[in-house]
């Protein structure tokens, strides 16, 4: 269907989001030009030395490909592609990608988390693959009864949060940060995925605003901030010049979100309540000491993310 929108014509599709149910109004081209844009757009890669993927990601994203058809490169003759923006709004995108590391996540302003679609902003850390797997380890250790509380410190994009409340059904999940942007958009992604009722935010410094928890609290999840604060110019230009640094700056050893939360948690958790984190690579034997040398903590483990790295340290409240 076409139709007239601030003076200029759209063709609308009859695909609708499914959070907004509002429609998508799409921007269309050839697939022979579409095929000559991403052609280019991988040259651009290459000599930017970005990875080629991440155009075909973009792709998909903002257009009614999927990945298959953008590989085998079968849209190349179809007559029409439909686009959300115009093919020059995708251009400066991605120029902003290459000349200025914008990471792809949030030119679309969303991401792929275990089993959610993700909205994400330069607010939130971009949810790590290797993260998804601390909810797999909250399901292994099986220690949680029904109706429980689960606190996620440090909730960003609310990740985490979602995880457990979709993993825990009768639990209340207590998300914090500190961010008041970044808990505008994990509210957002509870509305979108439907967990909103079991999930609670606040706005604060780890632990603080919850103190009627203090005692009843079943599992503390985490992925504080937890590099160094020297090293931060060391990262990728994607990561030290886009991504929060609120969500990475740990201080001068990297530990000082880690050391409050060996120190503060134990006046929450219940006996036998779970204590877990992410650290970096390399971080996971101090935090271990530290939890050694607090007498409420038992059962200290490290576990490997799936590329090998010391990455999770769980414990529980004697
Ligand atoms: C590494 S990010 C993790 C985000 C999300 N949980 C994830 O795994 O993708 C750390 C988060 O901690 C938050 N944060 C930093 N300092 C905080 C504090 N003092 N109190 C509460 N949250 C804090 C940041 O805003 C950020 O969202």
């Amino acid at each position: 269907m076409l139709v007239r929108f601030r003076g200029i014509k759209f063709h609308v599709s009859n695909k609708f989001d499914n959070y907004t149910q509002r429609i998508i109004i799409n921007f269309q081209i050839s697939g022979q030009k579409l095929y000559l844009w991403r052609k280019n757009a991988i040259d651009n890669a290459i000599a930017a030395k970005v990875s080629v993927k991440e155009v075909d990601w973009l792709l998909q994203h903002i257009s009614d490909l999927d990945s298959l058809s953008l590989r085998l490169e079968s849209f190349k003759n179809r007559p029409k592609i439909f686009l959300q923006k115009s093919i020059e709004q995708i251009t400066i995108l991605w120029q902003k990608r290459l000349k200025e590391h914008l990471p792809v996540q949030y030119i679309v302003g969303r991401v792929s988390w275990r089993n959610f679609e993700l909205d994400v902003s330069p607010s939130v850390l971009i949810p790590r693959p290797e993260t998804e797997l601390i909810i797999d380890i909250v399901q292994q250790t099986s220690c949680y009864s029904k109706s429980s509380h689960w606190v996620d410190l440090g909730t960003g994009s609310g990740a985490i949060a979602l995880g457990l409340a979709s993993l825990l059904p009768d639990a209340t999940i207590h998300a914090v940060d500190y961010s008041e942007a970044a808990l505008a958009i994990a509210k957002t992604n509870a509305i979108k995925t439907k967990l909103i009722n079991q999930i609670q935010f606040y706005q604060g410094n780890w632990w603080t605003p919850l103190s009627h928890l203090k005692g009843k609290v079943q599992g503390m999840v985490s992925n504080p901030p937890y590099i160094p604060s020297s090293q931060l110019p060391q990262l990728q230009p994607e990561v030290f010049e886009h991504e929060p640094h609120l969500a990475l700056d740990g201080g001068t050893d990297g530990l000082d979100a880690i050391r409050y939360l060996v120190k503060a948690s134990p006046e929450y958790l219940i006996s036998g309540g779970l204590w877990l984190i992410e650290a970096m690579a390399g971080q996971a034997a101090a935090v271990v000491a530290m939890l050694s040398q607090h007498k409420d903590y038992e059962n200290i483990k490290i576990i490997c993310d799936l590329g090998g790295i010391e990455r999770f340290i769980l414990a529980f409240r004697r």
